[in-house]
């Protein structure tokens, strides 16, 4: 678990003396001006500790959402209608548990263990996309959080792939490119079951969408009048586009995308604004959104329990491994 920002504070310079010669205020400016001038922070370049901080939060976040969203969609592993559907999204599932690895990893640069951020998510002081507290009660399910679920991520993610923290950038590109899979598939799976299923698919695709729309235009989070911590994420440029700007990015993509399905998204105030060149919207319910990030979503207690009941069933492992590990260490000749 040691990174290599562990050695990030306090700086040891190579004579092997603390660094105390250089100004804080000083190094918080050429910090400034690299931010200014769009470079890219690396782990072992000095950051603020606010900046730090808060690519912490938001990197375990991410990660932790990646491993949680695989919950809802394992749910239908053993249920997937044909061979092919459940090849590709076993392969899904898979990819979002890479995607848990590669920010964990990411996180680790920063100075944080991986036990560390798991304990923060097992006791319930971490947060995870909201999104993964909704049940997923049919097959149409898995189309739909592939289309809306993964296309919002998509959306919210390409901008990271140009954050100012370089491993967390360099991250974010693969999983883009994995994510943008996810999304045709889900949309793939829908097409097939409105064009070539029966009426009871159409219904039960068309139910699915009824459900999952407005949960994931929450997932750009809250109206940007409410997000106090945006603003300084901006200016850091750990944040590139602001979350309303975002959240109508998406609806204006997910609308034609709609009528090619031929379903309807559950929205009478949904329609094309000749003026502002944008889809209007109704209002998102951000009660719901606010008692579901708060621990009282349909299923927070239980994908919590099952994260840290998968834990706890893997100790094994992880003494197997770590006592391989010092045995192998023993056994290599001394240099
Ligand atoms: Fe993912
Ligand atoms: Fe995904």
């Amino acid at each position: 678990m040691y990174t290599q920002a562990m050695d990030l504070v306090p700086q040891q310079s190579e004579s092997g003396t603390k660094e105390t010669s250089v100004d804080e205020n000083e190094l918080q400016l050429q910090f400034d001006a690299r931010i200014d001038a769009g470079e890219f922070i690396e782990a072992k370049d000095w950051m603020p500790e606010n900046f730090r901080k808060t690519l912490i939060r938001q990197i375990s976040q991410h990660a932790h959402s990646e491993i949680v969203g695989m919950l809802p969609e394992g749910n239908w592993v053993t249920r997937a209608p044909t061979l092919k559907r459940k090849a590709i999204l076993l392969a899904k599932i898979q990819d979002e548990g890479g995607h848990g690895l590669y920010l964990y990893a990411a996180a680790e640069t920063l100075g944080i263990s991986r036990d560390q951020m798991l304990e923060a998510l097992h006791s319930g002081r971490a947060k995870y996309s909201s999104i993964f507290n909704y049940p997923t009660l049919t097959w149409a399910d898995m189309g739909v959080i592939g289309w809306l679920v993964d296309g919002a991520a998509i959306m919210n993610q390409v901008p990271i792939c140009r954050c100012s923290y370089a491993p967390y950038a360099r991250a974010m590109v693969r999983i883009c490119r994995e994510e943008s899979f996810h999304q045709r598939q889900g949309f793939d799976a829908l097409l097939t079951m409105m064009t070539k299923g029966t009426a009871g698919q159409r219904a039960m695709v068309q139910d699915a969408v009824n459900r999952w729309w407005w949960p994931s235009l929450m997932m750009f989070g809250p109206p940007d009048a409410d997000s106090p911590n945006s603003a300084q994420s901006m200016r850091w440029g750990i944040k590139r586009i602001s979350n309303d700007d975002l959240r109508q990015k998406f609806i204006d993509a997910a609308v034609p995308q709609s009528e090619v399905l031929g379903v309807r998204l559950p929205d009478p105030d949904l329609k094309w604004n000749e003026t502002r060149g944008h889809y209007d919207y109704g209002p998102i319910d951000w009660k719901e959104f606010w008692q579901v990030v708060g621990g009282d979503g349909p299923c927070n207690r239980e994908r919590l329990a099952a994260r840290v009941s998968a834990w706890e069933d893997g100790a094994w492992v992880r003494q197997a491994a770590m006592a391989y590990a010092e045995k192998h260490a023993e056994l290599q000749p001394a240099s």
